[in-house]
Protein backbone atom coordinates (compact mmCIF):
# COMPACT_ATOMS: atom_id res chain seq x y z
CA UNK A 1 0.00 0.00 0.00
CA UNK A 2 1.76 3.33 -0.92
CA UNK A 3 2.15 6.39 1.47
CA UNK A 4 0.36 9.22 2.50
CA UNK A 5 2.29 12.24 3.46
CA UNK A 6 -0.06 14.80 4.75
CA UNK A 7 2.07 18.16 5.57
CA UNK A 8 0.99 19.72 8.57
CA UNK A 9 3.94 22.76 8.66
CA UNK A 10 2.18 25.67 10.35
CA UNK A 11 3.12 27.70 6.45
CA UNK A 12 0.93 24.91 5.00
CA UNK A 13 -2.01 25.16 7.61
CA UNK A 14 -1.56 28.95 7.42
CA UNK A 15 -1.63 29.42 3.84
CA UNK A 16 -4.43 26.75 3.29
CA UNK A 17 -6.44 28.39 5.43
CA UNK A 18 -6.24 31.98 3.88
CA UNK A 19 -7.33 29.42 0.27
CA UNK A 20 -10.41 27.97 2.03
CA UNK A 21 -11.65 31.58 3.05
CA UNK A 22 -14.89 32.30 0.45
CA UNK A 23 -14.02 36.04 0.41
CA UNK A 24 -10.18 35.23 -0.77
CA UNK A 25 -10.19 36.43 -4.12
CA UNK A 26 -8.51 35.09 -7.49
CA UNK A 27 -4.70 37.08 -7.10
CA UNK A 28 -4.33 35.86 -3.20
CA UNK A 29 -5.52 32.44 -4.19
CA UNK A 30 -3.36 31.77 -7.18
CA UNK A 31 -0.43 33.29 -5.18
CA UNK A 32 -1.45 31.19 -2.20
CA UNK A 33 -1.18 28.33 -4.50
CA UNK A 34 1.91 28.85 -6.14
CA UNK A 35 3.55 28.97 -2.16
CA UNK A 36 2.19 25.63 -1.06
CA UNK A 37 3.23 24.14 -4.48
CA UNK A 38 6.86 25.35 -3.87
CA UNK A 39 6.35 24.33 -0.19
CA UNK A 40 5.44 20.67 -1.16
CA UNK A 41 8.03 20.51 -3.16
CA UNK A 42 10.93 20.80 -0.98
CA UNK A 43 9.25 17.65 0.62
CA UNK A 44 8.32 15.71 -2.48
CA UNK A 45 12.21 16.13 -2.84
CA UNK A 46 13.21 14.75 0.65
CA UNK A 47 14.44 11.34 -1.01
CA UNK A 48 16.59 12.54 -3.96
CA UNK A 49 19.83 10.63 -3.63
CA UNK A 50 22.79 13.35 -3.13
CA UNK A 51 26.34 12.52 -4.29
CA UNK A 52 29.79 13.64 -3.29
CA UNK A 53 31.73 16.22 -4.93
CA UNK A 54 35.31 17.92 -4.79
CA UNK A 55 34.91 21.85 -4.71
CA UNK A 56 37.04 24.43 -3.37
CA UNK A 57 35.54 27.18 -1.20
CA UNK A 58 37.73 30.57 -0.47
CA UNK A 59 39.25 29.24 2.45
CA UNK A 60 39.91 25.49 1.36
CA UNK A 61 39.45 22.21 -0.81
CA UNK A 62 35.86 20.09 0.88
CA UNK A 63 34.00 17.10 -0.39
CA UNK A 64 30.56 18.64 -0.50
CA UNK A 65 26.40 16.74 -1.49
CA UNK A 66 24.73 17.93 -4.89
CA UNK A 67 22.16 16.60 -6.25
CA UNK A 68 22.83 13.24 -8.19
CA UNK A 69 21.07 14.81 -11.33
CA UNK A 70 18.18 12.70 -11.26
CA UNK A 71 15.44 12.85 -14.11
CA UNK A 72 12.41 14.45 -12.64
CA UNK A 73 9.18 15.79 -14.23
CA UNK A 74 5.93 17.39 -13.57
CA UNK A 75 2.67 16.80 -14.59
CA UNK A 76 -0.28 18.80 -14.10
CA UNK A 77 -3.68 17.72 -14.41
CA UNK A 78 -5.15 20.41 -16.52
CA UNK A 79 -6.40 22.79 -15.97
CA UNK A 80 -6.17 23.48 -12.19
CA UNK A 81 -3.13 21.75 -11.71
CA UNK A 82 -1.32 24.43 -13.86
CA UNK A 83 -1.61 26.87 -10.58
CA UNK A 84 1.17 24.32 -8.70
CA UNK A 85 3.57 24.32 -11.58
CA UNK A 86 5.78 27.98 -11.23
CA UNK A 87 5.97 27.18 -7.71
CA UNK A 88 7.30 23.63 -8.20
CA UNK A 89 9.77 25.14 -10.85
CA UNK A 90 11.07 27.66 -8.81
CA UNK A 91 12.25 24.91 -6.38
CA UNK A 92 13.36 22.52 -8.93
CA UNK A 93 14.39 25.00 -12.16
CA UNK A 94 15.32 22.08 -14.50
CA UNK A 95 12.42 19.69 -14.36
CA UNK A 96 10.46 19.14 -17.37
CA UNK A 97 6.71 19.17 -17.63
CA UNK A 98 4.45 17.16 -19.21
CA UNK A 99 0.68 18.27 -19.43
CA UNK A 100 -2.40 15.54 -19.46
CA UNK A 101 -6.17 16.85 -20.53
CA UNK A 102 -8.79 14.53 -18.70
CA UNK A 103 -12.59 15.77 -19.05
CA UNK A 104 -15.59 14.00 -17.30
CA UNK A 105 -17.70 11.90 -20.04
CA UNK A 106 -21.50 12.98 -19.31
CA UNK A 107 -22.96 10.13 -19.66
CA UNK A 108 -20.49 7.43 -18.24
CA UNK A 109 -18.99 10.18 -15.20
CA UNK A 110 -15.88 8.25 -16.15
CA UNK A 111 -12.47 10.50 -17.07
CA UNK A 112 -11.94 10.60 -20.91
CA UNK A 113 -7.91 11.86 -22.24
CA UNK A 114 -7.99 14.69 -24.77
CA UNK A 115 -4.31 15.88 -24.03
CA UNK A 116 -1.28 14.24 -23.16
CA UNK A 117 2.07 15.34 -23.94
CA UNK A 118 5.12 13.90 -21.88
CA UNK A 119 8.98 14.51 -21.86
CA UNK A 120 10.30 11.59 -24.22
CA UNK A 121 12.44 10.18 -21.81
CA UNK A 122 8.97 9.11 -20.15
CA UNK A 123 10.66 5.49 -18.22
CA UNK A 124 14.13 7.07 -17.19
CA UNK A 125 11.90 9.82 -15.18
CA UNK A 126 10.13 9.98 -11.52
CA UNK A 127 7.14 12.13 -12.37
CA UNK A 128 4.93 13.75 -9.98
CA UNK A 129 1.48 14.15 -10.82
CA UNK A 130 -0.38 17.48 -9.53
CA UNK A 131 -3.72 18.73 -9.32
CA UNK A 132 -4.75 20.95 -6.21
CA UNK A 133 -8.09 18.86 -5.21
CA UNK A 134 -8.07 15.11 -4.55
CA UNK A 135 -11.81 14.67 -5.16
CA UNK A 136 -12.74 11.08 -6.05
CA UNK A 137 -9.64 10.40 -7.23
CA UNK A 138 -11.31 9.32 -11.04
CA UNK A 139 -8.83 11.88 -12.63
CA UNK A 140 -5.98 11.30 -10.78
CA UNK A 141 -5.88 7.78 -11.19
CA UNK A 142 -6.83 7.75 -14.30
CA UNK A 143 -3.75 10.73 -15.29
CA UNK A 144 -1.64 7.89 -13.26
CA UNK A 145 -2.50 5.17 -15.72
CA UNK A 146 -2.17 6.99 -18.96
CA UNK A 147 1.83 7.74 -17.63
CA UNK A 148 2.24 4.27 -16.91
CA UNK A 149 0.71 3.07 -20.02
CA UNK A 150 3.44 5.89 -22.10
CA UNK A 151 6.25 3.66 -19.93
CA UNK A 152 6.49 5.56 -16.44
CA UNK A 153 8.23 3.97 -13.83
CA UNK A 154 8.11 6.19 -11.06
CA UNK A 155 5.35 8.47 -10.22
CA UNK A 156 4.60 10.24 -6.67
CA UNK A 157 0.80 12.26 -7.13
CA UNK A 158 0.82 16.05 -4.91
CA UNK A 159 -2.25 17.66 -4.38
CA UNK A 160 -3.05 20.67 -2.16
CA UNK A 161 -6.75 19.46 -0.48
CA UNK A 162 -8.32 15.75 -0.44
CA UNK A 163 -11.60 14.08 0.44
CA UNK A 164 -10.19 10.66 1.80
CA UNK A 165 -12.53 8.90 -1.11
CA UNK A 166 -10.35 9.79 -3.49
CA UNK A 167 -7.45 9.15 -1.15
CA UNK A 168 -8.54 5.62 -0.84
CA UNK A 169 -9.54 5.08 -5.00
CA UNK A 170 -5.59 6.32 -5.60
CA UNK A 171 -4.37 4.04 -3.38
CA UNK A 172 -6.15 1.11 -4.14
CA UNK A 173 -5.64 1.47 -7.75
CA UNK A 174 -1.99 2.64 -7.93
CA UNK A 175 -0.60 0.68 -4.85
CA UNK A 176 3.00 2.00 -5.80
CA UNK A 177 2.15 5.67 -6.09
CA UNK A 178 2.51 7.98 -2.53
CA UNK A 179 0.40 10.38 -2.29
CA UNK A 180 1.62 14.04 -0.77
CA UNK A 181 -1.11 16.60 0.54
CA UNK A 182 -1.14 20.13 1.99
CA UNK A 183 -4.62 18.58 3.81
CA UNK A 184 -6.66 15.70 4.23
CA UNK A 185 -10.24 16.87 4.85
CA UNK A 186 -13.23 15.46 5.76
CA UNK A 187 -15.65 14.23 2.90
CA UNK A 188 -16.55 14.63 -0.79
CA UNK A 189 -20.65 16.44 -0.80
CA UNK A 190 -23.12 15.05 -2.91
CA UNK A 191 -22.11 17.13 -5.32
CA UNK A 192 -18.58 15.48 -5.45
CA UNK A 193 -16.92 18.90 -3.84
CA UNK A 194 -14.75 18.67 -0.58
CA UNK A 195 -15.91 19.75 2.65
CA UNK A 196 -14.65 21.85 4.29
CA UNK A 197 -12.46 22.08 0.71
CA UNK A 198 -12.00 25.32 -0.81
CA UNK A 199 -14.88 25.59 -3.62
CA UNK A 200 -13.70 24.58 -7.43
CA UNK A 201 -9.89 25.29 -7.67
CA UNK A 202 -9.60 26.33 -11.50
CA UNK A 203 -12.28 28.58 -11.26
CA UNK A 204 -10.95 30.47 -8.31
CA UNK A 205 -7.20 30.06 -10.04
CA UNK A 206 -8.44 31.42 -13.18
CA UNK A 207 -11.36 33.93 -11.84
CA UNK A 208 -14.38 32.35 -14.41
CA UNK A 209 -17.38 30.71 -12.51
N1 LIG B 1 -12.63 19.83 -7.79
C1 LIG B 1 -12.52 21.06 -7.20
O1 LIG B 1 -11.99 21.99 -7.79
N2 LIG B 1 -13.01 21.20 -5.95
C2 LIG B 1 -13.59 20.19 -5.25
O2 LIG B 1 -14.00 20.39 -4.10
C3 LIG B 1 -13.68 18.93 -5.90
C4 LIG B 1 -13.19 18.78 -7.16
Amino acid sequence: MSKVHVFDHPLIQHKMTIMRKVETGTKQFRELVDEVASLMAYELTRDLPLTDVEIETPVTKTTQKMIEGKKLGIVPILRAGLGMVDGMLRMMPNVKVGHIGLYRDPETLEPTEYYLKLPTDVAERDFVVVDPMLATGGSASDAISSLKKQGAQSIKLACLCAAPEGVKRVQEEHPDVDIYLAALDEKLNDHGYIVPGLGDAGDRLFGTK
